[in-house]
């Protein structure tokens, strides 16, 4: 009897596959409200003041040891509450990633048999390479997922129920990506004939692209072969034609010149070395057509004599302590870039030069006429 027979099927919630037992999912409900109560509740009172302690110290905050001690040790000092926070965040995260990656371990077979029969099926298609070599940045366990996206053939899976917890009810049936599909800028004369949205991960984004321009091609790309497998699985199970290739985002030289009306990148760049963003933002530009809209949805980046932003603060407390605990080490790297300049260097023209408009509508780079 192979294992998964084991487990009578408990469906599906949305487009995700449940838990494999009902202790796993109940287990997980438990993170969830634990999350919200414990850390987005808090929040609110206990980051100002640790974040005005650490300014009053005066420390650069970096993702290296000496950094995230300094601000370890002014949190355990002045702030206590601060250091409860952070141990939770910690303790909730890695809860969540491993009972998730267990209970669907248990059902590995079944999935992995899913997988390969979906590969190639359609509507839609998905290209990947099971040879592929991925870079050594892409190696790393970002936000403290077991394996990372690159390590592990079910990551995509694990990545579609482990951020439901993650992001709480927000990420319930893909409304976030609904919501960020609508609002996305289209370029300027409203022609939309081919899309790519780089990084996908499990398609969430790529699918209400099509749902919003259903005449248009819609193309995915992400250098997971796990996550484009898994978000191509999850299109069919949605009846959603959509395209996913394994690419990374700074390997499209050989991609066609002046062909897309709209690129769009979501929290990609702060997970990625600077360097992987300069060659990525250079060939977006190649790629688009004149007129033709990038779309950047990202961190804040705190420029030269710019304050920290009401939306997202990525400084003090948060810049430090999420970096290292939650790995994220290139955050404080991007934070500290200054994107906007060298998307206009490029040539890009920026719909929005308010910070807080960048917040609230992306960074939208238009391509000159
Ligand atoms: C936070 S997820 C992106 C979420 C997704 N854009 C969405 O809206 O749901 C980051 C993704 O970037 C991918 N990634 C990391 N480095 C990459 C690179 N160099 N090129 C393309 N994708 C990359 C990861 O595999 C992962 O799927």
């Amino acid at each position: 009897m192979s294992l998964s027979n084991q487990f009578p099927d408990r469906g599906k919630v949305g487009p995700t596959p449940a838990m494999t037992t009902r202790a796993d999912e109940t287990f997980l409900n438990y993170v969830k409200d634990l999350r919200s109560v414990l850390l987005w509740g808090a929040s609110k009172d206990i980051h100002p003041k640790a974040n005005a302690e650490i300014q009053k110290e005066k420390i650069v905050i970096e993702p290296t040891k000496e950094s995230v001690e300094a601000v370890r040790k002014v949190v355990r000092e002045k702030i206590p509450e601060a250091g409860v926070w952070s141990r939770v965040y910690r303790a909730t995260q890695d809860a969540l990633w491993n009972r998730v990656s267990e209970s669907y371990d248990l059902r590995d077979e079944e999935f992995l048999r899913l997988l390969e029969e979906s590969d190639k099926m359609g509507p839609g298609s998905v290209t990947w390479d099971p040879d592929y070599v991925y870079p050594n940045y892409a190696n790393v366990e970002t936000h403290r997922q077991n394996d990372g996206y690159v390590g592990h053939p079910l990551a995509g899976l694990r990545y579609d129920y482990g951020t439901r917890i993650f992001a709480g009810n927000v990420s319930k049936d893909d409304q976030l990506h609904k919501a960020m599909a609508e609002k996305i800028s289209a370029p300027q004369d409203g022609k939309v004939e081919c899309v790519m949205d780089l990084a996908c991960a499990i398609g969430r984004l790529t699918c209400q692209l099509k749902h919003r321009f259903p005449e248009a091609d819609v193309w995915g790309s992400d250098i997971s072969a796990p996550m484009v497998r898994y978000a191509h699985y999850r299109a069919l199970e949605q009846g959603v034609d959509v395209h996913f290739l394994q690419k990374a985002a700074e390997d499209l030289d050989d991609f066609p010149e002046n062909h897309y009306d709209l690129i769009t990148v979501h929290i990609l760049f702060h997970e990625v070395p600077t360097p992987v963003v300069d060659r990525t933002i250079a060939n977006v530009y190649r790629m688009l057509r004149p007129g033709g809209t990038f779309w950047i949805s990202d961190f804040p980046t705190l420029r030269e004599g710019q304050k920290d932003h009401k939306g997202i603060k990525y400084t003090g407390l948060l810049g430090s302590i999420d970096s290292a605990d939650n790995n994220e080490p290139y955050a404080p790297e991007f934070v500290r870039s200054n994107i906007e300049d060298k998307l206009k260097n490029l040539g890009f023209t920026l719909r929005y030069e308010d910070p807080e408009d960048m917040v609230v509508y992306g960074r939208v780079c238009d391509k000159p006429v």
